[in-house]
C-alpha cells in the first residue's frame, strides 16, 4: 500500500471483530513509530500492549461521561506514553512548543498508517483518565500516558470523510 492509499484509507475505527490481533503485527506498527522524526531526535514515547484483564482495567479509563465504549470491544489498547527530560521541558518553554507532544502525535500516525496497510483498525483515543493509567500501568517518575490507540479487526466499514477544502488550510505565498 502506498502512503497516499494508506493516508485515505485510515479512519477512526470504533467497532471491533472479537479475533486478537497478533503480536508480529503489533510490532510491525511499533516498528514504524519507533523510525518517526522527533525533535533533537529525543524518541521521548513508550508503547504498552495490553490485552485481557489489563487492558478491560485500561478501557474503564477512557470511558468517562460515557465515551468510548468501544474500547471494551477492541482487542488491544496500546497505551502511549512520554517522559520528556527536564531539559526538554525548558526547551519547551523558551520554544513556546511541546515538543514531546509534536513527537508522540507523529509516530502515533505511522503506527496508524501502518496497522492501516496490514488491514487493521485503529482509533487514537484522547480521552483519558491519564493519571489512572499510569497508576495501573506503573509507570516511571515522570512518564505520563498522553494516548491510547485502539486496534482491531474492523467490523464496520469507512464512514464518508468529513474535512476542510483545501483553500480553507492551504495557502501559497510567492
Ligand atoms: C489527539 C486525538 C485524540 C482523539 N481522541 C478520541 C477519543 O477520545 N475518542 C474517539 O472516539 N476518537 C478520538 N479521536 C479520533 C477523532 O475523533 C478522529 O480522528 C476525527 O474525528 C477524524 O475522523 P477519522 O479519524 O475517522 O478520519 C482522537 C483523535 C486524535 C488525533
Amino acid at each position: 500500500m502506498d502512503v497516499t492509499k494508506a493516508c485515505e484509507s485510515r479512519f477512526s475505527c470504533r467497532k471491533y471483530k472479537a479475533d486478537d490481533v497478533g503480536n508480529g503485527l503489533i510490532e510491525q506498527c511499533i516498528e514504524c513509530a519507533r523510525i518517526a522524526p522527533s525533535a533533537l531526535n529525543k524518541q521521548p514515547w513508550k508503547f504498552y500492549v495490553t490485552r485481557g484483564e489489563l487492558k478491560a482495567r485500561i478501557a474503564k479509563e477512557t470511558q468517562l461521561f460515557g465515551a468510548n465504549g468501544f474500547t471494551d470491544e477492541a482487542p488491544v489498547l496500546v497505551v502511549v506514553t512520554v517522559r520528556p527530560k527536564i531539559a526538554d521541558k525548558l526547551a519547551d518553554k523558551i520554544k513556546h512548543q511541546d515538543f514531546s507532544s509534536i513527537d508522540l502525535g507523529i509516530a502515533v500516525q505511522s503506527f496508524c498508517l501502518k496497522a492501516t496497510e496490514l488491514g487493521l483498525g485503529t482509533c487514537i483515543i484522547g480521552w483519558v483518565q491519564a493519571k489512572n493509567v499510569d497508576k495501573i500501568l506503573g509507570t516511571a517518575i515522570g512518564e505520563r500516558t498522553r494516548l491510547i490507540i485502539s486496534v482491531g479487526y474492523p467490523a464496520c466499514e469507512q464512514p464518508p470523510r468529513r474535512r476542510k477544502a483545501v483553500e480553507e488550510i492551504a495557502t501559497y505565498l510567492s
